[in-house]
């Protein structure tokens, strides 16, 4: 009986826990996406869609609390018809004389001894049935496995110069269409070169196979001539870093956001860092300065003090290779010119990446890529990179 009822449990106990995930998934869309969704005039749309899974997560809630309050009297029913059935058949006998009063007593205590066992299986199974299904959840994350893996043979990465190496690199996301067809490029020690291209020609993917957030499928990727494949992924990702195109800052201090990768950061270093990166003035604009927290309890900054901010943080970095995925794309012509200009003071004999549709950032580049449908597709160098328009 309790098995058939475990099951029971069980099967409403994921359903609920399956409703709650989509409930909370549409909650949070809703929430990043309040203005276009308002925008659009999807505001019904998503209101139904939370109600809809809401309500299908109480149904299968309240049908746990039906079954629970449905054992645990059943169980104590049982448990006191047994008390019963003792006084009733033991008293019988002690009246014929077969038995002591002290015998029922004694008898009837221990009924009521073994029934709170008895009663506490139907509470626990309900207990129980709950954290299996919250285990086989836990489960589910610990056993996946990472995109990449670290070679057990693997040597920490040494950059003497900086030079970088895409030789025929094919890479796809679904194992269907590639993304990268064949990519050969390679950059000099200290050059600042521009990636540039259509939207989805692959110039995100590149930087992502650079730092090994996942492999090429055919072809290799080296640094000074070590292949990234075989050497450890923490001494990769100090020494070549990436600010991706969607920024991501923690809820915490603008301080913390910028010396995230050096928490021993010295503060001077990290306002000689924000200074590079053309925040610093902003910064100490704010009541709090450094110490302002970002986000929901704190500032809300623009695209472009977005970008800046994640620009000092590489800088703090001290990396030798960075690549800036359309870093820059939100902050004014004439800012990024000194932010340029700083950078590449700054980074001399640094190998920098810089991805880009901006003609004025091209501008800067020693050379400038075309990418399209994952292999390059142009090179151009000197004067004429200031005329290229994509
Ligand atoms: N995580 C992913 N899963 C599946 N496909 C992806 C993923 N990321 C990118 N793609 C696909 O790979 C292709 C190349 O994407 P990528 O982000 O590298 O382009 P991009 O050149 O950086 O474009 P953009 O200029 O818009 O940033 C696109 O067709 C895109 O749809
Ligand atoms: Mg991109």
């Amino acid at each position: 009986l309790i098995r058939r009822i475990n099951k029971k449990v069980r099967f409403h106990f994921e359903r609920a826990r399956e409703e709650y995930a989509k409930m909370t998934t549409v909650l949070q869309e809703t929430l990043v996406a309040m203005i276009p969704i308002r925008a659009v005039g999807a505001s019904e749309y998503m209101y139904k869609r939370f109600f809809g899974h809401n309500a299908s997560y109480s149904k299968h809630l309240i049908s746990v609390g039906k079954l629970r309050a449905t054992i645990w009297p059943t169980l104590n029913f049982i448990v006191n018809m047994a008390v019963l059935v003792v006084f009733w058949y033991g008293g019988m006998k002690v009246i014929g004389g077969a038995l002591s009063v002290g015998d029922v007593a004694a008898f009837s205590m221990y009924v009521g001894m073994i029934s709170w066992p008895i009663t506490s299986l139907g509470f626990l199974t309900v207990i129980m049935e709950r954290a299996r299904v919250a285990a086989s959840r836990v489960f589910e994350v610990l056993d996946t496995k990472s995109d990449v893996e670290e070679d057990p043979n693997a040597v920490p990465l040494v950059v003497k110069e900086g030079r970088v190496k895409f030789d025929d690199v094919w890479f796809s996301y679904d194992g269907k269409t590639w993304v990268l067809r064949g990519l050969s490029l390679e950059i000099a020690p200290g050059e600042i070169v521009a990636v540039t291209g259509p939207p989805g020609s692959g110039k995100s993917t590149l930087a992502m196979l650079l730092i090994r957030l996942a492999d090429p499928k055919k072809g290799r990727i080296l640094i000074d001539g070590q292949d990234i494949r075989y050497v450890t992924l923490e001494s990769l990702r100090r020494q070549v870093t990436v600010v991706h195109q969607d920024v991501y800052l923690f809820p915490d201090t603008i301080r913390n956001n910028i010396a995230y990768a050096r928490p021993d950061a010295f503060m001077d270093e990290v306002v000689w860092a924000a200074k590079l990166a053309h925040i610093h003035d902003f910064i100490v604009s704010l009541s709090k300065g450094y110490n302002t927290e970002i986000g929901e309890r704190g500032v809300t900054l623009s695209g472009g003090q977005r970008q800046r901010l994640a620009l000092a943080r590489a800088l703090l970095a001290d990396p030798k290779i960075v690549v800036l995925d359309d870093t820059t794309s939100e902050v004014d012509a004439e800012t990024e010119r000194a932010i340029y200009e700083a950078l590449t003071k700054h980074l001399k004999g640094k190998t920098l990446i810089v991805i880009t549709q901006r003609p004025s950032t091209m501008a800067i580049a020693d050379r400038v890529i075309v990418l399209e449908n994952g292999r390059v597709k142009k090179e151009i160098r000197g004067a004429a990179r200031r005329g290229v328009v994509s």
